[in-house]
């Protein structure tokens, strides 16, 4: 193993902690240097890892001992700073979604392309040993043909528990766009890629109160949609059936299910590494729970981004940019499917990822 990548964070809120736990265990990457709008925040984020640099964004840009930007800012801003980056001659690993919207993704790409670096997306909890242990079952033929499968994500809404909620309510959040990501992600990787989309979609309330931290009570604007459905239909013929809301306050659904002409799964929540998959297959009574067998095991938010620093040249990182750029095209088109009542066909495809071999996370990757 060669030396670590130095990464460079932009943006130091909720979701940083975890990335900074994971690349603390991870000796292909090294928490270099970070920076946020907010020079407090980003102090604050790094005290547990002394040595961490803090700059300001174009700093931390311009310094040449960066190998790889961390995009860890809210959806809005993904672009800029990315584009930002690839200016800087750095490759981008950014959270979910890749950009606000398509066109804005597409702008990245482009950029990335042209000056030859590379871009990796979250979300990487497909890595862990949930997705990939039920990805194993379905490509070693365990559930027959795959026919169909239902994807069910349904919350009162993130502003019950996060302190800065409004990005879940401006363009580029909602449920889709949110939480979304996990769940296509998730059915890209085990089912393919998607050839068009049907949806419909609506919003309960204009506004959505606070409900912890400093701004407890403070009303957030509602600008997107917060209960969408639709149907996926993917380039093999399987049909995923997809809810994604911040509507409702419960719901008993299995996150994911997945049938095949001799059997059915229920795949864990996508938004986690790991959980029980379950088959039933023709034949035999009931469910039973599968054996772990593929995957990084105890994985934490921070894997695709070992996986990305340390791909060949030249390879697609398993959370690549390719994939994030179908998974937000998807959602986009699922969106203009429900505005206009028409199916849309995607103008985008992707590979399906390589799969991830059984191994511990702080070990070798699986290459
Ligand atoms: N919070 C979660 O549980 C969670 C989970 C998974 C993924 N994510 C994703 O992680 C990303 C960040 O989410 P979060 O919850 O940490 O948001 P957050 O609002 O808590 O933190 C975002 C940080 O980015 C900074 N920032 C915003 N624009 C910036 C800019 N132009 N330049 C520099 N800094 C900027 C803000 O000051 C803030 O500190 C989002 O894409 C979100 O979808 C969040």
């Amino acid at each position: 193993m060669g030396e670590p990548v130095n990464v460079g964070v932009v943006g130091c809120g909720a979701i940083s902690a975890q990335y900074f736990r994971t690349i603390e265990r991870l000796p292909q990457v090294r928490l270099a240097a970070v920076a946020d709008l907010d020079l407090d925040r980003a102090r604050e984020a790094v005290r547990p890892y002394p040595g961490t640099d803090v700059l300001g964004v174009a700093e931390l840009m311009a310094d040449p001992r960066i190998d790889v930007l961390l995009n860890l800012t809210v959806p809005a801003a993904h672009a800029e700073i990315a584009l930002q980056a690839i200016a800087a001659g750095k490759d981008v690993y950014c959270e979910k979604p890749l950009a606000a919207n398509v066109a804005d993704a597409a702008r990245v790409l482009r950029a990335a392309g042209e000056a030859g670096v590379r871009v990796g997306c979250a979300p990487d909890t497909v890595l862990g040993t949930g997705t990939q242990t039920a990805r194993m079952a379905i490509d070693h033929g365990l559930i027959g043909r795959p026919v169909a499968a239902t994807a069910t994500m349904l919350t009162p809404g993130h502003e019950r528990w996060h302190p800065n909620p409004d990005f879940y309510y401006a363009p580029g959040g909602g449920p889709l766009l949110d939480m979304g990501p996990y769940y296509v992600t998730c059915l890209v990787t085990l089912l393919g890629p998607v050839a068009s989309v049907v949806g419909a979609s609506g919003r309960t309330r204009p506004k959505r109160t606070i409900g912890s931290g400093p701004r407890q009570g403070e009303e957030v604007p509602v600008s997107v949609d917060t209960h969408v459905t639709g149907v996926l239909v993917h380039a093999s013929g399987a049909l995923s059936t997809l809810v994604m809301s911040f509507d409702g306050v419960a719901t008993r659904s299995p996150n994911i299910e997945v049938h095949g002409e001799k059997g059915s799964l229920a795949v864990p929540d996508p938004n986690h590494f790991d959980g029980a998959v379950l088959a039933s297959v023709l034949g035999e009574e009931g469910w039973r729970e599968l054996p772990v067998s593929a995957g990084y095991v105890e994985a934490g938010r921070g894997v695709g981004l070992a996986d990305f620093a340390s791909a060949h040249s030249g390879a697609e990182p398993r959370a690549g940019g390719s994939l994030a750029f179908h998974v937000l095209d998807v959602m986009e088109s699922l969106l203009d499917a429900a505005r206009s009542g028409t199916a849309v066909t995607l103008a985008s495809t992707c590979e399906r990822p390589l799969p991830v071999a059984l191994r511990p996370l702080a070990g070798e990757l699986d290459r």
